[in-house]
């Protein structure tokens, strides 16, 4: 059976990956999380102490930085080098930064190429915020998954009390909504549907049924 591409873009927790995930093991495909690229990127300038605001001393870190992604049981593993760093760039130093590393020409030019390559030979769930628009245009499914900021913000707050983490409702829906705007708002592939993408609402849908929705999607083109 041919192997698709699928392209997942939206704003911040609008629970991509979660879905992502479990479209991607649903139909046995690779699932690629682009945002823990940009992530990476950001833990290694933040420690090697890169003025974020200095694209070019980016561009410079981009070639002498190794991020791997492996398949591992909870989604992916990210590893910069030989060091795992899954865990530590989902810390909110990292998640409050990202967004000015994620603006710079010279860092995307270097992970796109990455994403690409990585999507070559199809069978991939890919998300992010410019895969259909950028990165994959060629994708045979797209789809633009949103939900309302409250909602968003919700999600990560409930995840955060069930986790046993300190977590303030309030601040989640501002760090969101910052985030939004300075995705949406960048000159270099901002945060936006593609035009050919599937405009999904999440806000009223349960898990079971986006990933019920997608795999009908998903199938429609197979
Ligand atoms: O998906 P996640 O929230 O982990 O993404 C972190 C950040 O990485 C986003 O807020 C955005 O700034 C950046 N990003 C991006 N393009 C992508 C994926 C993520 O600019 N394809």
């Amino acid at each position: 059976m041919t192997k698709i591409q699928i392209a997942l873009d939206g704003p911040a927790g609008a629970g991509k990956s979660t879905i992502a995930k479990q479209l991607a093991a649903h139909l046995d495909y690779v699932y690629i999380d682009t945002g823990a690229m940009y992530r990476a990127v950001t833990l290694a300038a933040l420690e090697q102490g890169i003025d974020l605001e200095d694209g070019q001393q980016l561009g410079e870190l981009m070639t002498s930085l190794d991020i791997r992604l492996t398949p591992g049981e909870n989604g992916q593993r990210v590893f910069i080098g030989e060091r795992e760093v899954t865990e530590s760039i989902r810390s909110s130093e990292v998640t409050n930064n990202v967004s000015f590393v994620a603006k710079h020409a010279q860092v995307r030019s270097a992970l796109v190429e990455m994403q690409r390559r990585l999507a070559e030979s199809g069978g991939i769930v890919m998300d992010g915020r410019d895969i259909g628009t950028v990165v994959l245009p060629d994708a045979e499914l797209k789809v633009f998954m949103t939900a309302t900021v409250e909602e968003r913000a919700g999600r990560r707050h409930r995840e955060n009390v069930a986790r046993g983490m300190e977590s303030d409702l309030e601040a989640l829906q501002a760090e969101i909504a910052l985030r939004d705007k300075r995705d949406s708002e960048r000159e270099v592939s901002p945060l936006k549907q593609a035009e050919d993408a599937i405009y999904l609402d999440t806000t009223d849908l349960t898990i079971d049924q986006v990933v019920l929705r997608l795999t009908e999607l998903a199938e429609g083109v197979l």
